[in-house]
């Protein structure tokens, strides 16, 4: 009798252990749809299921540049109290809104025990774009670089052009592409994340990152001749893009330049995964740089994934987080998707030559946050900010002043310091 009782009690006990790993899942969310990012984050899924092949992996896709859609389907899960195991996130800002609230959890020990709190590991800037108020909350896969300039090399050489190292330079060359019959700058801003972004690589080449820093914290409004410069040539290069810029996304303006009909595009590095899914070689197809006039700049994108309070499982959300944070991982992803790792005591072997040289940059250039990906600014700033170049953008007779007076009032309205502190 009593060896059936310990018999009945293995059986439960088994029968238990089966049903946990059959109902143990990872669930995540991420905006990786595009060419380039949707193989780069399968193929560390894929590094997830062969370390853990019991574990069900249920991915939550959401298309959308700069996370324009998933963002909001993360809120609402999350303020209604059923998180993912994990989700995409910007360190900085954006993780920020969730931070504040007390809706993510601290990992600071497993910051520490995986030894990322090197700063020879992850770049000081960075540990702090993922930490909220002396904890770490979020982990990087990933840095991108949002002052980059994509050109088709075909049409360059056509057109005797190599990239000047001036932004003049750089806008003196529009009207020679376009009279040669190509858009000079491709761009889609169907959603207008990437029309900020453009203004971010243009003050930046403008007034340098210190000045960058300044005006994005409040400390200069707009009505300062850098701004008014920048918005200068803002205004100048919005005449020299693609017609149907507001009906195309990030990628599709991209593929603008991979058929031959647009010379360059301003985009984060994730056009470099784009680019060479779409079968280019990068420095023969084409070649990406930094936005003239920002060499020495690194404007940071940093994808980074946390654990949500109440997360589902969450031991499969730790061993993610460990996974992405491995110097594997983060080889694996950003050689397909374009970007570098966040660890920079990784080696540049096997990346491709435009990687390999950011690689170098990072180590040694002054890093600022980007505002169109979530990390520089509040989010309601950034909101309002995106749709105040749209405005701008659509509205080519506004005055210079007419652009400050907007942009003034964004500034006084959202960058107050109450809003600015965290
Ligand atoms: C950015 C993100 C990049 C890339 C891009 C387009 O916000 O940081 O990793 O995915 O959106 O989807």
């Amino acid at each position: 009798m009593k060896s059936f009782k310990v018999l009945l009690l293995v059986g439960l006990i088994i029968g238990a252990m089966g049903i946990m790993s059959i109902a143990s899942t990872f669930s995540i969310y991420d905006w990786w749809t595009a060419g380039g990012e949707a193989q780069a984050i399968a193929s560390v899924l894929n590094m997830y299921h062969q370390a853990y092949p019991d574990v069900t992996i249920v991915q939550n896709p959401v298309a959308g540049g700069a996370g324009v859609n998933m963002q909001a389907v993360i809120k609402s899960l999350i303020f209604a109290g059923v998180p993912p195991t994990t989700f995409q996130v910007h360190a900085g800002w954006e993780m920020y809104q969730y931070t504040s609230a007390n809706l993510l959890q601290p990992i600071t020990n497993l910051w520490q025990s995986e030894g990322w709190t090197s700063t020879s590991v992850f770049p000081e800037r960075i540990q702090q774009l993922c930490s909220y108020k002396g904890q770490y909350y979020s982990v990087p896969i990933d840095v991108g670089r949002a002052n980059m300039v994509w050109y088709n090399k075909a049409i360059f050489d056509k057109l005797g052009l190599t990239m000047p190292t001036t932004f003049q330079g750089f806008i003196d060359m529009l009207p020679v592409i376009k009279a040669a019959g190509y858009t000079p700058i491709a761009l889609g801003d169907s959603g207008n994340w990437t029309t900020a972004m453009l203004f971010d690589s243009t003050l930046l080449a403008v007034g340098g990152p210190k000045f960058f820093d300044q005006f994005f914290s409040g400390q200069i409004d707009a009505s300062n001749p850098v701004v008014e410069k920048a918005i200068g040539y803002f205004k100048t290069e919005l005449q020299y893009v693609n017609s149907n810029h507001a009906s195309l996304t990030w990628d599709q303006a991209c593929g603008l330049l991979v058929s031959g009909q647009a010379a360059m595009n301003i985009m984060g590095d994730w056009a470099n995964g784009y680019f060479k899914a779409a079968g280019w070689t990068p420095d023969v197809n084409y070649g990406g740089v930094a936005v003239p006039g920002t060499e020495g700049v690194y404007n940071l994108v940093i994808d980074s994934f946390e654990l949500p309070v109440g997360a589902p499982d969450p031991q499969n959300g730790i061993n993610w987080l460990k996974l992405i944070g491995s110097a594997q991982a983060q080889i694996t992803f950003n050689q397909i998707k374009g970007s570098i790792p966040a660890r920079i005591d990784v080696s540049s072997a096997g990346f491709d030559p435009i990687s390999a040289a950011n690689m170098t940059a990072l180590k040694k250039d002054v890093l600022v946050s980007s505002v169109a990906n979530g990390s520089e600014v509040p989010i309601a700033f950034e909101t309002d900010w995106e749709n105040a170049l749209t405005v701008i953008e659509y509205h080519p007779n506004m005055s210079i002043q007419a652009c400050v007076n907007l942009m003034n009032s964004i500034i006084k309205q959202d960058l107050t310091p109450e809003n600015l502190a965290h």
